[in-house]
């Protein structure tokens, strides 16, 4: 039998809101379920890459250590990469790749320079000369020599770059170039100082802590005991 509802009493009416409530939460979720559908779909698609462009490679001509050597590189090529990762030089090491530790220091054109910090292009028709090119056929270097006789490395990472660096060096003061330490600019520096080793140097970082013994070695080739 069925019943008259009183709207005034509140359990009555309680219950009578119930129905509605339900179906407005049911409905509430099933558009949002229908909402969320495209999205889910588009999130199973396979996301599409747009197509790659390869850059343009340019030749590159550079010698060496006294060998030429033809190189097709992205302009965005650095002078390290290209002689570690296309010529197959790897003495040269990559340290902070940013111009800090001077790990990839080589010479070129005479000139010492961080090859982190400079595009192979830039260098087109210039000799460079790396570790690999100190030593003449099978004969070390004087620095090279002087580095072992006086315990210059411990772990060896940065002393392709602390080689390159001092034979620049040793070259620079014969010379005569001045440095921030050279008391008068405008004179030839009389003699290569643990002060203007130190100074001259300074680009070259190692973590091994081997500086009083680099100074040493660099000094003793100054100096011709090495
Ligand atoms: S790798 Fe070039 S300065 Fe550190
Ligand atoms: S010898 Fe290890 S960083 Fe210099």
């Amino acid at each position: 039998m069925s019943q008259i509802k009183d709207p005034a009493d509140p359990i009555e009416s309680e219950h009578a809101e119930k129905p509605s409530r339900r179906r407005f939460l049911q409905s509430a979720a099933a558009t949002v379920a229908i909402s969320a559908a495209p999205l889910a779909r588009a999130q199973q698609q396979p996301a599409v890459a747009p197509p790659l462009v390869a850059a343009p490679l340019l030749p590159v001509h550079l010698t060496i250590n006294g060998r030429p050597y033809e190189l097709q590189l992205e302009a965005r090529t650095t002078l390290l990469d290209a002689l570690r990762e296309y010529a197959g030089l790897t003495g040269t090491k990559k340290g902070c790749d940013r111009g800090q530790c001077g790990a990839c220091t080589v010479i070129a054109g005479g000139k010492r320079i961080n090859s982190c910090l400079t595009l192979a292009v830039m260098h087109t028709g210039e000799s460079i000369t790396t570790v690999e090119g100190l030593a003449s056929n099978d004969t070390l270097s004087p620095i090279q020599r002087a580095f072992i006789e006086h315990d210059a490395f411990q772990c060896g990472f940065c002393t392709p770059g602390q080689l390159c660096s001092a034979t620049a060096l040793l070259n620079e003061f014969r010379a005569g170039d001045a440095s921030a330490v050279t008391a008068d600019v405008r004179a030839r520096p009389p003699q290569l100082s643990a002060d203007e080793i130190r100074e001259r140097m300074s680009g070259n970082i190692c973590r091994c802590g081997a500086y009083t013994n680099i100074v040493a070695a660099v000094s003793a080739v100054a100096t011709n005991k090495a």
